[in-house]
C-alpha cells in the first residue's frame, strides 16, 4: 500500500515496477522514504521509460547515500567519475552470477542501472534474491553457512576473453588486484535479513582449500540461481532499475551477439558487509 505510486510485483519471490513517479522530478522526503521501503521489500524496482539524462540519474541514485566512483578499476564514461558505462561493444559484458565490486570492503549497497541502448531481444539483466536462497537452505547448510568467510577478489579464473574488446576490458579489470573477506551471510543493516554474499568474486572460502571452496560455493550458489529467486529485466530504453547489493546478485545473459547495448551505472556507497555474529 502506497500513497505515492503503484508497486506492481513482477516475480515471485523478487521485483516489482513502480508506477506513477517520474524520477526527473523533485521528489519529496516522503515519497523517497517510501521507494527505499519497496526496494527493501522487494530488493530490485523497475521504473519503466523514465528516459533520465546522466544529470538526473546521479541525482536520483544520491537521495539513497553517497555514490562511489564508477569503477576501481574500469574508466567511467568521460567527464562523468560515477558513471560506469556498461557497453556490450566495449567487452563490458557481466555474463556471470555477482554482486557489483565485492572485491572491496566496503562494496556498494544499491546499484542503478540506466537503460540507453538495448538490442530488440536478448539482452535482459536476472537478478537473483540471495536472502531466499539463504532460506531455502537446508538447515546443517544454513548453520554452516553462517560460520564461513569468503575471500573476494577481482583476479579470477575468468572464461577466455571471446574478443580483442573483451581481452582489452578484463585487462582493465585487473589492472590492479583486490582482495578482501566477507561473511558469507550477510546480516542486512536495514532489516536484519540474512542473505548469502558471495557471487562470482567470491573464489575460496577461507580455511578450505581450492577444491572445496570451489564445491561449496558452487552448492550456495546454486541456491541463489534457482529459477524462483530470480526476476528477468526485458529492458526498454529509458529504464532505470534499483537493486539492493546487500541482498541480491545479478547476470546479464551474453547473449545479443554484436547487436548494440549501452546501460549507465550509478552505484551508492555501502558499509562494510557485517556477518551474524556482529
Ligand atoms: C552489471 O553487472 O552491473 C551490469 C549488468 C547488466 O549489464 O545488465
Amino acid at each position: 500500500t502506497s500513497t505515492g505510486f503503484d508497486i506492481r510485483r513482477i516475480g515471485g519471490r523478487i521485483g516489482a515496477e513502480i508506477v506513477g513517479v517520474d524520477l526527473s522530478t523533485d521528489l519529496e522526503p516522503a515519497l523517497i522514504a517510501e521507494i527505499n521501503a519497496a526496494l527493501l521489500a522487494h530488493k530490485a524496482l523497475v521504473f519503466r521509460g523514465q528516459h533520465l539524462d546522466d544529470a538526473a540519474q546521479l541525482r536520483f541514485a544520491s537521495l539513497f547515500g553517497e555514490l562511489t566512483t564508477a569503477h576501481p578499476t574500469v574508466p567511467s564514461v568521460d567527464g562523468q567519475p560515477n558513471i560506469l558505462p556498461v557497453d556490450g561493444d566495449e567487452g563490458i559484458r557481466a555474463n556471470h552470477w555477482h554482486t557489483d565490486v565485492t572485491f572491496v570492503r566496503t562494496p556498494p549497497k544499491a546499484s542503478t542501472l540506466r537503460s540507453i541502448v538495448v538490442p530488440p531481444y536478448g539482452g535482459n539483466t536476472l537478478i537473483a534474491n540471495s536472502a531466499a536462497a539463504y532460506q531455502d537452505l537446508p538447515e546443517p547448510l544454513r548453520e554452516l553457512a553462517d560460520k564461513l568467510w569468503a575471500v573476494h577478489t577481482n583476479d579470477y579464473d575468468y572464461a577466455a576473453p571471446k574478443n580483442d574488446k573483451a581481452a582489452e576490458h578484463r585487462k582493465q579489470f585487473v589492472s590492479r588486484t583486490y582482495r578482501t573477506t566477507h561473511p558469507v551471510v550477510r546480516v542486512h543493516p536495514e532489516t536484519g535479513e540474512r542473505g548469502l554474499f558471495i557471487g562470482g568474486f567470491a573464489q575460496t572460502i577461507e580455511g578450505l582449500g581450492p577444491a572445496d571452496s570451489r564445491d561449496l560455493l558452487r552448492i550456495f550458489q546454486s541456491y541463489v540461481t534457482r529459477p524462483e529467486n530470480i526476476v528477468r529485466v526485458a529492458w526498454t530504453p529509458g529504464d532505470l532499475v534499483l537493486f539492493d547489493n546487500r541482498s541480491t546478485q545479478h547476470y546479464a545473459p551474453d547473449d545479443y551477439g554484436d547487436l548494440p547495448r549501452l546501460l549507465h551505472r550509478v552505484t551508492v556507497a555501502g558499509d562494510a558487509p557485517v556477518g551474524i555474529d556482529g
